[in-house]
């Protein structure tokens, strides 16, 4: 019999019934353990599951379990962790040019979630910079057990670090000051040379001399920077 489609088909009478928390399948972990569970593969197999149940699905691939807590590290305007989900890391993949010769970063990484979720789709080097150590602790534990290579954490706060890469991750991770700080850098970095920023949620206010173009499909927004030739 085939699997009923969604949770109101399950229950005749109407009412939402409590769906059993979506995880991998043996093969799928099997696959995923092996490294063959990578870019258009993982993609597909991910497209496959019902759209409100991925993210609990990536979740269980990666082993995430109990997440910390957000403790006293988070400074003024820092925006405690919340992942930022896959549908918007999917659409956030689909707006840049990612591959294995360019470096992804997260700012305000978290336990490295969206990191490592763009480095097996894309197979570009991932970086993620998160203040609090707790979580940093936590994404490199993941690391070290899935034994994952291409992806690194840093445990820092976004001003103090010295920003390298191509495309720069933003999940509403901050505001106020730091996010002025932040927008500045990329601006000056941008018109060094050409990098693309993608924010999910967040509006960027970047002086239009270094913006080359806008794009974006609802909550996520791709600006490519560069130099004005
Ligand atoms: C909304 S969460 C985004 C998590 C991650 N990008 C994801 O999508 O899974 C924001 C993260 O930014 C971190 N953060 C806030 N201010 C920061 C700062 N100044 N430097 C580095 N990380 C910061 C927080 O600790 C939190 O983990």
């Amino acid at each position: 019999m085939p699997e009923p489609r969604d949770d109101r088909e399950a229950d005749p009478r109407g009412e939402i019934a409590v769906r059993e928390r979506p995880v991998p399948s043996e093969l799928e972990r099997a696959s995923f353990s092996g490294g063959q569970l990578r870019g258009a593969a993982l993609r597909a197999a991910l497209l496959a599951v019902e759209p409100s149940s991925r993210d609990a699905w990536i979740d269980a691939l990666l082993g995430l379990g109990e997440i910390p807590e957000d403790g006293p590290s988070l400074p003024r305007g820092g925006v405690p962790y919340l992942p930022c989900d896959v549908s918007a890391i999917l659409a956030a993949i689909d707006l840049v040019t990612l591959d294995a010769r360019r470096t992804f970063v997260d700012l305000g990484a978290g336990v490295g979630r969206a990191a490592m979720l763009v480095h097996l789709l894309t197979g570009a080097r991932a970086i993620g910079v998160e203040v609090q150590p707790e979580l940093v602790a936590h994404a490199d534990a993941t690391l070290a057990r899935l034994q994952l290579g291409g992806i690194s954490m840093r445990c820092a706060d976004v001003r103090s670090v010295a920003l390298e890469g191509d495309v720069f991750f933003l999940y509403a991770p901050f505001s106020g000051a730091i996010l002025d700080e932040v927008t500045r850098v990329l601006a000056a970095l941008g018109a060094r040379r050409p990098i693309e920023v993608i924010t999910v949620d967040l509006e960027l206010a970047l002086d239009p001399a270094c913006v080359l173009d806008v794009a974006g499909s609802g909550r996520v927004t791709r600006y490519a920077l560069g130099p004005r030739s």
